[in-house]
């Protein structure tokens, strides 16, 4: 079995949908929460955790926005986790993003939109010990 790192970004706490997004994964057979985490990001774990886009220009807003309020941080465990969270996110743009996925049915703008979910089995492995360090 896999494991996850999913963040519920800042849009989704103030938006009130942190429910509606934790109730798609949990509905999922076969998958558990087993970590949950609600926190304000500080710079130094953004730059841990978004370092491989340093110098993008979207880098800066990107930070500024993922430490503009609380994230609720979650680790998720089961059958092809990694690829199946992914799928229910939809891709990085909500509007290129199908409906029926988190980003496609609540999202519009390219930053806010509303999930982080770990792209590989080597990200989830390394995301995990920046925000999780004692999980076993
Ligand atoms: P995350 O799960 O947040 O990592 O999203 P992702 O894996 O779908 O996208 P990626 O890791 O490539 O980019 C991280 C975040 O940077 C995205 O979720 C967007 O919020 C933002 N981002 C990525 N590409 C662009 C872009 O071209 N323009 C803007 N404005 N933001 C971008
Ligand atoms: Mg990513």
């Amino acid at each position: 079995t896999q494991r996850t790192l999913v963040l519920l970004k800042p849009d989704t706490v103030r938006r009130g949908l942190i429910g509606e997004l934790i109730s798609r994964i949990e509905r999922k057979a076969g998958w558990s929460i087993v970590a949950l985490e609600m926190r304000t990001l500080d710079q130094d774990t953004l730059e841990q955790h978004y370092g491989e886009h340093k110098g993008r220009p979207f880098y800066e807003p990107l930070v500024e926005f993922m430490a503009s309020g609380p994230v609720v941080a979650l680790v998720v465990e089961g059958e092809r986790v990694i690829e199946g969270v992914r799928a229910l996110a939809g891709p990085t743009d909500p509007i290129a993003a199908a409906p029926g996925s988190i980003r496609g049915d609540f999202g519009t703008v390219v930053r806010e939109n509303l999930i982080h979910a770990s792209d590989s089995e080597e990200s989830a492995i390394r995301e995990l010990k920046i925000f999780f360090p004692g999980l076993s």
